[in-house]
């Protein structure tokens, strides 16, 4: 049965006739297998060739005959450093695949100065055979542009997962640190194919036990699985865990016992794990302990952690995801307001981690206006892969869209071109330290993501991880290609069903710039009345405002002036309705019901044709999806017709919920023609 436990690594038989033309040039293997990484590449090779030409390739220490591959390091194989191939430029975890000549022989390299370039390099030649591209006279070169990518697990430990929607958590706490689940390789297998290179094993809002030694000897054993896979262990930290697990009266970081605990802490956590990748924090935020407890700022919490950590060469993530109670402040302005000033007070060796929107992983948010003014920080993107704005489970809603519209965003900070990536990938400031994190989506489920097409959204991350400047729909067509077939009848309408699903999620939830709709606390289904939090912005009406008037929350100069903590011309145009971006109209203005739009029609039609747009756009989904059936196993099939049916459903029920409840306070009449389908 296919369960899409396999993810994009299924390495299936491929048709006859692509088989034999790849099988010339991939008839021997010619590899070391000294470490473990190399071990790990070599079995990676085997298995993926023989499971998609139907004949492993033989084992050789030497080319004897044409259509070699030679995998390796020219450290570490003679033969490849004999052909003195430039590899300078590769760095650390970069390879080259060329077509090459060894004693009369046909052959194909790939070549890296470290065992993970080759190992990425193998994962590459694998997804070309996959994708169905030639591979006869290859020659391409590919390097991270990012230091480190990393998931995000928000996994507690008694197995639940804050926002999870795939099962329960993958690590298994209770048997480790003995049993090591297969599971556990899959994943790092999976991670290594599209390059993430961290996970974060715990939850933000973090339990110290994580941090007392039968728990660390767990995640010791994780490291230990994932390491020959290039994967580094981290961990979310609790600021206050030397009260709680310490017995210290205090955790101020300014504090001298404080500092030699969490120095202790770190000494024993890399006598268990030499190569352990550094702390996330969430500190002072929706209720987390931190610095601020002591009248301290984040930079000083920040140091703290990162001075018990720099001289194993750790890292810290400290998060900027901050806002507070206060009924009258702008959530939007609040990271800013706390973290801009203090650009140039963080250590070396802290990233500051922003999400990537100033409000919360909605389905469209402009970016958050912190890229770009901390030039002395790196600071690391924070993406959601996991869909607690986007349907969850059952919604197909390919995120790539999402993570390139953010990621090309211009910040304009350095004139023209200064692209979120660009802040990102440290090349704007000249940063040696980059990286991007993405929230997994990843649970017990058989398909691990909660359904097939959320699979393609961890993907996508690692993706675009790597290289922040790839497109989403090239993504898309590989994932498409890998996890179902490369027939063309059935690759062209999934990519661009996938392409226009989260345009459709933006359209038929939050359209227009409005945002945080959503039920409070759960997050899933529409509720723009809903009053019932304590908290103001934790409230529906706080986010869209509307009135008997108009609609949309006044971020402009004469209102919160959120639209100021953009680069200046970014600011204007922000500021000005007419200048701003009709998807972003109802972030940044308050607007009258009858506001002419581009189209010529008022605002209050245009939002009533946005809400019905994003239905139709489901239907056309399952439309596509309902004439390929055949293409692919039924079992994925079904699983993905009955998903979009009940997307179809709830995205009926977010048109008619806020168009009914919109329509309650505008009083303005609905479209003529307007009719809902039954
Ligand atoms: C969101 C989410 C929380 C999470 C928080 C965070 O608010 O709903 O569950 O803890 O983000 O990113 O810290």
């Amino acid at each position: 049965a296919e369960d899409g436990y396999e993810l994009w690594l299924r390495y299936h038989p491929l048709t006859a006739g692509q088989a034999t033309i790849y099988r010339i040039d991939a008839s021997q293997l010619v590899m070391g297998s000294a470490t473990p990484t190399q071990r790990v590449t070599r079995e990676e090779l085997q298995r993926g060739l023989l499971g998609l030409l139907g004949q492993a390739p033989s084992l050789s220490d030497t080319v004897t005959r044409d259509g070699a591959i030679i995998v390796g390091t020219p450290a570490s194989s003679p033969l490849i450093a004999r052909l003195r191939l430039d590899t300078a430029d590769l760095g650390h975890e970069g390879y080259l695949i060329r077509h090459v000549n060894v004693d009369g022989h046909a052959a194909t390299v790939i070549i890296a100065n470290d065992d993970i370039g080759a190992l990425y390099g193998a994962f590459h030649f694998l997804r070309l055979l996959q994708t169905d591209q030639p591979i006869a006279h290859l020659d391409l070169r590919d390097s991270p542009r990012v230091k480190l990518r990393v998931l995000d697990h928000w996994d507690n430990l008694d197995g639940s997962v804050e926002r999870g929607y795939a099962g329960t958590s993958i690590w298994d706490w209770f048997k480790l640190p003995d049993w090591l689940a297969p599971r556990y390789t899959d994943y790092a297998r999976a991670n290594a194919s599209i390059g993430i290179n961290g996970v974060v094993l715990n939850n933000v809002n973090a339990t110290p036990q994580i941090l007392t030694p039968v728990y660390l000897e767990k995640v010791a054993a994780l490291a230990n699985v994932f390491r020959p896979y290039g994967i580094r262990v981290y961990l979310s930290a609790r600021f206050s865990a030397p009260i709680e697990i310490g017995g210290l009266k205090t955790a101020d970081p300014l504090d001298p016992q404080v500092q030699q605990w969490w120095r202790t802490k770190a000494g024993e956590i890399y006598k268990l794990i030499p190569d352990f990748g550094g702390f996330l924090v969430k500190a002072n935020s929706e209720g987390q302990p931190g610095p601020q407890d002591y009248g301290r700022t984040h930079a000083d919490g920040a140091n703290m952690l990162a001075d018990a950590l720099a001289p194993h060469g750790g890292v810290v993530m400290w998060r900027a995801f901050v806002y507070s109670q206060s009924a009258s402040a702008d959530r939007a302005k609040q990271a800013y307001d706390e973290f801009k000033s203090l650009d140039g007070h963080f250590r070396a060796n802290v990233l500051l981690q922003v999400k990537n929107g100033p409000i919360d992983f909605q389905p469209r948010e402009p970016f958050n206006p912190l890229f770009g003014a901390m030039p002395k920080t790196p600071l690391m993107m924070e993406f959601q892969i996991t869909k607690e704005y986007l349907g969850f489970a059952t919604h197909l809603v390919y995120l790539g869209p999402l993570y390139e519209e953010v990621l090309s965003a211009d910040t304009m900070t350095h004139g023209k071109g200064s692209t979120v990536a660009k802040v990102i990938d440290g090349t704007l400031d000249n940063h040696t330290l980059s990286g991007i994190a993405g929230v997994a989506n990843i649970g017990t489920d058989q398909n691990w993501s909660g359904s097939v097409f959320n699979q393609a959204n961890w993907y996508v991350f690692g993706r675009l991880a790597w290289n922040p400047t790839q497109s989403s729909r090239a993504i898309a067509d590989d994932w498409v290609r890998m996890t179902f077939t490369n027939d063309v009848a059935f690759v062209k309408p999934v990519v661009d069903m996938m392409m226009g699903s989260r345009e459709a999620a933006v359209d038929y939830m939050t359209p227009l710039g409005l945002h945080h709709l959503m039920g409070p606390g759960h997050h899933y289904g529409p509720a723009p009345w809903d009053a019932s939090e304590p908290r103001a912005d934790w409230r529906p009406v706080y986010y869209h405002r509307a009135d008997s008037e108009g609609i949309g929350f006044d971020r402009t100069r004469s209102g919160s002036d959120a639209v100021d903590q953009y680069e200046p011309s970014i600011a204007a145009q922000f500021n000005d309705v007419k200048q701003t971006p009709e998807e972003l109209l109802l972030w940044f203005h308050h607007v009258s019901w009858d506001y002419r739009m581009r189209s010529g029609q008022t605002l209050w039609y245009e939002l009533v044709a946005h809400y019905t747009q994003g239905v139709d756009h489901v239907m056309q989904m399952r439309e596509t999806w309902s004439r390929l059936d055949g293409y692919i196993d039924t079992e994925r099939y079904q699983q993905t017709a009955t998903f979009l049916a009940i997307q179809e459903r709830e995205a009926q029920w977010w048109r008619d919920a806020c168009i009914a409840y919109f329509q309650s306070i505008s009083g303005r009449p609905l479209p003529p023609g307007f009719a809902p389908p039954q």
